[in-house]
């Protein structure tokens, strides 16, 4: 039997990914392509979403896909590429979003949330639609699995009742779709604010670890990150948010338990274990940091991987378009 699909997207909107991106979505992709067909996309057409600058985003293109190259997906058995690389989503995009509800859609917490900051008159119908065209990423794979973090479950359950949906009035056509979230590392929260989620667009940058942030920045940033008065370092996410964040990042990228960590640093306060987690952190971002500025050294290497994933992603999205194309009774493309 085939390996199970993996698909899974993350957005050009920083110049760094952050250590939320990293633990709750990079690092499951590095780990799941020993074990699954793995396609993962950076994706610019949700990054247009918003006021941008079209060279910056460019850039911004690139640098994402080094991080995650540096990060350790491998072309050889990854497909990683540019979602406006692959028109196919555009295309399913309206196909399903002539599938959606708009009350459906208004019930969008991000779009709500997003929308709410700049005024919903400031809002365009495609940050609206944003999910639908998130459906149409996960669907054309007919993908099993997405693994992402806890912010993502909603756009999830989209995908799911779109596939349902399109199954039920067109005939069985899509996979549907389950999240795969891990829940020890699903909300990394701000280290300045550990009760919200650590993003790149409403934490403070002293709240948020970015991938490629220089050694010193990250162990400044760890140092200075919120506690408590107890002084005992113990798990507790109710009493206890900022330490709780603090060994949840530790265990995850260290590999040892939180319990095993809570007995280590018992009686040792704040000062040693934020030491130690700083160095963890430094060492697992360290390299992705070089790696990320070789292959940033090589546009024509890079834009050729990204090409040949976008070449292969696009044999997969043609063939469950023109499956697509012929249930709902449009004319066969060329
Ligand atoms: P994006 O670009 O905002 O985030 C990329 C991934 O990082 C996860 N994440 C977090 N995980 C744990 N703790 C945090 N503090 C944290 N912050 C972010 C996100 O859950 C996500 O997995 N809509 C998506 C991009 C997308 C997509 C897709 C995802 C477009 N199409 C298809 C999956 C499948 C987004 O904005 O992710």
């Amino acid at each position: 039997m085939a390996n199970r699909r993996v698909f899974s997207g993350i957005q050009p909107t920083a110049d760094s990914f952050h250590l939320g991106n990293y633990l709750g979505a990079v690092k499951q992709w590095v780990d799941l392509q020993e074990t699954r067909d793995t396609i993962y996309c950076v994706v610019d057409m949700h990054a247009v979403t918003v006021p941008y600058d079209p060279e910056l985003l460019r850039r911004r293109t690139r640098v994402a896909a080094a991080q995650l190259l540096a990060a350790g997906l491998d072309p050889e058995r990854t497909i990683l590429f540019v979602q406006s690389q692959v028109p196919e989503h555009a295309e399913l995009n309206w196909v399903l979003g002539c599938l959606t509800g708009f009350g459906e859609a208004s019930r969008m917490t991000q779009f709500k949330d997003k929308s709410a900051k700049g005024g919903a008159d400031q809002a365009s119908v495609g940050l609206f639609t944003y999910p639908i065209l998130q459906a149409a990423d996960i669907l054309l794979y007919k993908t099993n699995e997405v693994p992402v973090g806890e912010d993502q479950r909603q756009h999830l359950e989209l995908s799911r009742n779109l596939a349902q949906r399109f199954n039920h009035r067109f005939g069985e056509t899509f996979v549907i779709p389950d999240a795969y979230i891990l829940p020890a590392v699903a909300k990394i929260t701000d280290l300045q604010d550990p009760t919200s989620k650590m993003s790149k667009s409403s934490s403070a940058p002293q709240g948020i670890i970015d991938l490629l942030d220089e050694p010193g920045v990250i162990r400044r940033k760890i140092a200075r990150a919120v506690t408590d008065a107890e002084g005992s370092v113990r798990a507790d996410d109710a009493a206890k948010p900022g330490v709780t964040n603090l060994l949840r990042i530790f265990a995850a990228l260290s590999g040892q338990p939180v319990a095993i960590l809570e007995a280590t640093y018992a009686g040792s306060g704040y000062g040693t274990f934020k030491k130690d987690l700083a160095e963890v952190v430094v060492d697992a971002f360290a390299p992705i940091r070089e790696r990320t500025a070789k292959y940033l050294a090589e546009l024509d290497v890079l834009d050729a991987v990204l090409l040949d994933g976008a070449r292969r992603a696009r044999i997969v999205a043609r063939e469950t378009m023109s499956e697509v194309r012929d249930r709902c009774g449009f004319p066969a493309a060329s």
